[in-house]
């Protein structure tokens, strides 16, 4: 990255959704997913995603990271305007722009860790970038795992191949859904970390959907849905404050069986 870009990126939008509308079936059991929704992801922010089941979050990522199409409005990556894209130049922005962490690992159990993490690069046929993958490997403390399947390792040593995979071919933006839904704490707050630090030091920008307001705490920014719409923003969160905002919500209060404790929905 040139200093010319380091400089940019603090104003340069990775992507970004206009009006952006989803809305499924028809008729009486026609549900309006997103309504209206217009957000921007910075480039080297970290940015988490909230509000009660059933709000649009997963929707709402999956339009912005073209997996699903949408009814109305636009969605942008970098200056890519999704909508005029055929199937086969969406698939390849998909391979070539994006990076997906999902809750289930989705690796392939017959592959080694290591073969798992430059699947993505194979099957498109680039070579990775050995000295970026080294780092990579590094910093989610891989390096001794490498020639183990994803049978023989952790859960939470399996989500951080994930993440590794997401970060090794340097998408311009990586989107996780519940990333560390499935993990103990301690698991979960290191896979944070290692998101924290590629947003930090490697100026990757991340979105990530989670019901856990320690989680969200990680992130420089919280964005609240609520019924399909963003109906609160937190700079510069805390676990209390998103726990707060949290119980603002509308059909958010932790004291409805949607939440537990830890604010995950039941
Ligand atoms: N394929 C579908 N067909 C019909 N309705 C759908 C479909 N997928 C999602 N929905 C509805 O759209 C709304 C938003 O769903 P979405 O999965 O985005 O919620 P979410 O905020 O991710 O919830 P959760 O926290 O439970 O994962 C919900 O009311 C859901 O029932
Ligand atoms: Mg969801």
């Amino acid at each position: 990255m040139t200093t010319a870009s380091l400089a940019d990126r603090t104003t340069a939008v990775a992507a970004r959704a206009t009006e952006l509308s989803k809305i499924y079936g028809q008729g009486e059991t026609q549900v309006v997913a997103l309504d209206r929704v217009s957000i921007a992801f910075q480039q080297a922010e970290l940015t988490a995603i909230m509000g009660p089941s059933g709000s649009g979050k997963s929707t709402l990522m999956h339009c912005v990271a073209g997996l699903d199409s949408f009814s109305s409005g636009s969605v942008r990556i970098g200056e890519t305007e999704l909508g005029s894209l055929k199937d086969k130049q969406l698939t390849r922005l998909r391979r070539d722009k994006i990076g997906f962490i999902f809750q289930a690992f989705n690796l392939l159990p017959t592959l080694s860790a290591l073969e798992n993490i430059t699947l993505p690069m194979d099957i498109a046929g680039r070579k990775p970038d050995k000295q970026w993958l080294d780092t990579v490997i590094r910093m989610v403390g891989l390096s001794d795992r490498l020639s183990h399947r994803p049978s023989q390792l952790s859960g939470g040593q399996q989500q951080r191949v994930a993440v590794a995979r997401a970060l090794a071919s340097r998408p311009d933006i990586i989107f996780g859904d519940e990333p560390t839904g499935n993990l103990d704490s301690r698991s979960g707050a290191e896979v944070l970390g290692f998101l924290r630090n590629s947003v930090r030091e490697l100026g990757q920008t991340v979105v990530m959907v989670t019901h856990d307001p320690v989680a969200a705490a990680y992130a420089d920014r919280v964005v609240f849905l609520a019924d399909g719409r963003i109906v609160d923003e937190v700079y510069g969160p805390t676990a209390d404050l998103v726990l707060d905002r949290m119980r603002n919500l509308p059909g958010g209060n932790p004291q409805t069986p949607e939440f537990d404790a830890k604010g995950r929905t039941s």
